[in-house]
């Protein structure tokens, strides 16, 4: 087991984040060390995730953070050039893990399907994000695919403080991602009080 899959075994909860606004960055990852998840998934889904890893990256040195919703090769070089430690794939894409691999970086690319763990196995790899989860078949799903295959899974997609425990039951299930936790809305609003409340009951589930 890699170091960033031990990281995410112990921290157990990633958020998943989209930065609108890069004042947002470090008032976003103090709230969530001081709540307990020193860790932040940046998705690519807005055009300043490089920005923003790179500065939580230097602002907060020992923070783990995974770049999210990679879908190009450029894209894993900006992340890794702005210091993420992983890469999130919402799919399977066998350029992108191929170049990952190629280079010495963690990736996690989703599969939601029988044949595509079956792909990313021929790759090596041994940790996927299912995604999206609830609407592909949610923790049955997952028990079907963990009886089946000796890989362990991320979750995304769907999962709130209602149906982490779910989750988190199953030994095959590492760690669990979602933006239930900082929502956009929220970080936009600079509602930092409530993002760290949600944090915080985010941990409780792992006491
Ligand atoms: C992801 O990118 O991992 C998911 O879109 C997060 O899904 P959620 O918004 O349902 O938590």
């Amino acid at each position: 087991m890699t170091s960033i899959e031990q990281q995410l075994i112990k921290l157990k909860i990633i958020p998943v984040i989209a930065i609108n606004n890069l004042d947002d960055v470090i008032p976003l990852g103090r709230t969530l060390i001081q709540n307990g998840l020193p860790c932040a998934e940046i998705t690519f889904r807005t055009d300043f995730a490089a920005q923003a890893i790179q500065k939580l990256r230097t602002t907060y040195p020992d923070i783990l953070i995974g770049a999210g919703t990679v879908l190009t090769i450029k894209q894993v070089d900006d992340a890794v050039e702005a210091g993420a430690d992983f890469i999130v794939s919402p799919g399977f894409n066998p350029k992108t893990v191929q170049y990952c691999l190629d280079n010495n970086v963690t990736i996690i690319p989703g599969i939601n399907n029988p044949s595509l763990v079956e792909q990313a196995m021929d790759f090596g790899l041994k940790t996927l994000k299912f995604f999206p989860a609830e609407p592909s078949g949610g923790t049955a799903m997952l028990k079907a695919l963990s009886a089946v295959y000796p890989v362990k899974f991320m979750p995304t997609g769907g999962i709130t403080i209602d149906n982490i425990d779910d989750y988190l039951s199953l030994d095959s299930v590492l760690a669990c991602g979602g933006t239930w936790m900082a929502p956009s809305k929220l970080i936009d609003q600079g509602c930092w009080q409530e993002i760290g409340e949600l944090v915080r009951q985010a941990c409780l589930k792992l006491s």
